[in-house]
């Protein structure tokens, strides 16, 4: 078969990103522009500045990642794009975007779930085996996925209410930490000990997650503490919270993996980047003799590389969209 280029774009939340993936697995070249710098200002995400910002800046990342690669839109195969789920106004741009070029060069393109792409985040790093289990952790996700083969995605948990990066970032802005929280929040808890009584969240045989009632213990543990005139020791109120996190989190996968009888584990979403969770499930997998990836940090967080990995396995299915395609806020992974 031949080589196939596809030129895919990200733009579901705060990062423009446009990136050339050669047959699923070669990253040719990847811009990210990441707008976290003026999000922070405000303490999160601001949907119509980060909508605005990718306006601005599309047309440059995609003529940055083809001078980067020396090819030309005579070189694509096809166009791969983020529908969703995200943030209607920043999802439109990549989609507007994509649309056009699809038009104006006659090229396929290719709808991809944001989370598809984060699962084939780690096809970058090693070709994905099946059956497998994903364990997705993202600001928006918190979900157990069973893969019989590619690009077939059975959900068999996930979270009821927060995802786990929001409850990082929550935690993270009453503690004081600036956004996002889920990478600081990492850093002090490999400096503190687990001092604080956090509860298990969820801590049951399903494979549902709750992270609302740990991130409310937090706030309310900080307001009884400030009342009593304490002071907060930060890195121990880390540590104590990621270990929670980290222990519910590797529990049920573990739990997942042994019962799908699977001998891969991939992790997936922003969260992937925590080194607690990734240390803790290490450690596990080794014990259980279970393959893990994770994927490389630059592919951690929302990037386009991913989505052309993700959109060359749908290319290969026939899956394509008409010019009629919308983003869409929510939508399942299927
Ligand atoms: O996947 P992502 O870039 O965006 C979504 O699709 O949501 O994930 C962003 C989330 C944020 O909540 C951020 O705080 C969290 O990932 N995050 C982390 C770490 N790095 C990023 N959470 C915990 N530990 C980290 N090292
Ligand atoms: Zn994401």
């Amino acid at each position: 078969m031949n080589d196939v280029y596809i030129l895919a774009f990200e733009s579901s939340c705060d990062e423009t990103s446009v990136s050339i993936i050669k047959n699923g697995r070669e990253e040719i070249a990847t811009i990210v522009l990441s707008q976290m710098d003026i999000h922070a200002l405000y303490g999160g995400v601001v949907p119509e500045i980060a909508s605005r910002m990718h306006i601005e800046n599309i047309t440059l990342v995609i003529e940055e990642a083809l001078t980067k690669a020396h090819m030309t839109m005579h070189d694509i195969d096809a166009i791969a794009v983020t529908y969703g789920p995200g943030l209607i106004g920043s999802l439109l741009v990549g989609v507007q975007a994509a649309k056009t070029l699809a038009y104006i060069y006659e090229k396929p393109l290719i709808p991809v779930h944001h989370i598809a792409g984060h699962i084939y985040a780690n096809n970058l790093v090693k070709p994905l085996e099946f059956p497998l289990i994903a364990l997705v952790v993202s600001g928006g996700h918190t979900d157990l996925i069973y893969m019989k083969e590619d690009y077939s995605f059975e959900r068999i948990g996930g979270t009821l209410d927060d995802a786990v990066g929001e409850a990082y970032d929550k935690v993270a802005r009453v503690m004081g930490l600036t956004y996002p929280g889920g990478p600081i929040v990492d850093e002090y808890a490999h400096k503190g000990t687990d001092t604080y009584a956090l509860p298990l969240p969820k801590d049951d045989s399903s494979y549902d997650f709750s992270f609302s009632g740990l991130k409310s213990a937090v706030i309310n543990l900080i307001h009884n503490e400030e009342q009593r005139g304490n002071k907060i020791i930060t890195e121990n109120l880390a540590t104590s919270f990621q270990n929670r996190v980290v222990e519910i989190l590797t529990k049920k996968t573990m739990h997942a993996v042994k019962e799908y009888h699977v001998k891969n584990l991939i992790v997936a979403g922003g969260v992937s980047a925590n080194k607690g969770l990734r240390e803790k499930l290490e450690e596990l997998c080794n014990q259980e003799n279970v393959h893990l990836t994770v994927p490389a940090i630059r592919y951690c967080t929302d990037n386009a590389a991913m989505i052309g990995a993700a959109g060359y396995y749908a290319y290969l299915l026939g899956r394509r969209a008409g010019l009629d395609l919308n983003a869409k806020a929510n939508d399942v992974l299927k």
